[in-house]
């Protein structure tokens, strides 16, 4: 079994200039997609759950097919982490379900809406690096909002609201300091889900900027950059083409991705592209066969279709033919680790 503590990922990925994609998943096919994936193209793993996939797959469905997935690939290091913990509380019972990382997203307040406090940013996020740590657990923080609302989670600023929440750099060594945390996600102008930009992005909505001030000023911080699908015509064509009514919309371009990691981003979150695949193959399957009715008729080329995506992203990033060079430390290596810092 291969789970490993997301920072050993990390700090590999910063040795070795490359950036690891994190996955959302909710569903034994989407764990399959990516082990497929990783697999084609050797690469280390970062597959991680929000609070909706926890509470959709019951918990512990989710938790015990993502352990299979480690099991089934020992020879793949695979972060298993919570997205966008919401509180303490979820931090630590994703912890007690083997989590080797947990987001604290002090960024936004429990009731993951209302933009938070500085204070209250430092304070939640510094007691999970603090109960984190002592189990060799990683922590990613948030500073900054990032655009959108996707299942109830996120502040709902518009695209033009978001850029009054960007991340400060100024600020962001303080906080780094003051928290402790493992990686930091950066507000830059994007948003959750597939309406992100309503025109090609430029630099002025898609704020790249800010990752090369942070970069300059800390070069040792792991970025983290969220909301990172970049909602390909063709994908959105898929859906549209056999039923679908997506409107007009641009996400995250790959190469603004590439840029970023050139500049310290080390986890680079996606997950609408991978709905998007899956639901353009499920349409699509539905057209072209009315009398199928197995779920694998049209569950195998939605898994496909979703790892086609996964592959790509983990040849764009850099990840591919990592999985070999990753140490397969554990959570009490981590444990040390931490203990003499
Ligand atoms: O944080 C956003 C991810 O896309 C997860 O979305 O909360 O709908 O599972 P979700
Ligand atoms: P996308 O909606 O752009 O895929 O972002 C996912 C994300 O940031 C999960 O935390
Ligand atoms: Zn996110």
């Amino acid at each position: 079994m291969a789970l490993i503590p997301m920072r050993t990922l990390l700090d590999h990925a910063a040795e070795n200039e490359y950036g690891v994609a994190a996955f959302n998943v909710n569903n034994m096919e989407q764990i399959q997609a990516i082990m497929m994936a990783a697999n084609e193209t050797e690469s280390p793993v970062i597959v991680q759950a929000s609070r909706g996939a926890r509470s959709y797959s019951d918990d512990n469905y989710l938790r015990h097919l993502m352990v299979a997935a480690a099991e089934l690939n020992p020879h793949i290091p695979m972060a298993m982490h919570q997205d966008h913990g919401n509180s303490p509380a979820t931090c630590i019972s994703a912890m007690d379900m083997d989590f080797t990382s947990v987001m604290m997203d002090g960024s936004l307040e429990e009731d993951g809406k209302t933009p938070a406090s500085w204070d209250y940013n430092v304070r939640v996020t510094r007691e999970v690096v603090e109960a984190a740590h002592a189990r060799g657990v990683t922590v990613e923080a948030e500073l900054g909002c990032l655009g959108g609302i996707e299942d109830g989670q996120g502040a709902g600023l518009s695209e033009e609201e978001a850029q009054d929440h960007l991340t400060d750099p100024d600020e962001a060594g303080r906080f780094v300091e003051e928290t402790g945390c493992d990686a930091l996600a950066v507000a830059i102008g994007t948003s959750h889900g597939a309406y992100k930009f309503k025109k090609k992005p430029t630099g002025k909505v898609l704020r790249m900027e800010v990752i090369r001030e942070i970069h300059s000023r800390m070069p040792n911080c792991h970025m983290v950059m969220h909301g990172s699908s970049s909602v390909p015509k063709e994908l959105v064509d898929i859906i549209n083409e056999y039923g679908g009514s997506i409107p007009e919309t641009y996400g995250v371009p790959v190469e603004d991705i590439q840029e970023g990691i050139r500049h310290g981003v080390r986890k680079v979150n996606v997950d609408t592209d991978n709905r998007l695949a899956i639901t353009g193959a499920i349409r699509k399957a539905f057209a072209e066969d009315g009398a199928e009715f197995d779920p694998r008729y049209y569950l195998k080329p939605a898994r496909v279709a979703m790892a086609e995506v996964c592959k790509a992203r983990m040849i764009s990033f850099g990840q591919a033919g990592n999985a070999a060079g990753v140490e397969m430390k554990t959570l009490e290596d981590l444990k040390s680790y931490y203990a003499m810092a």
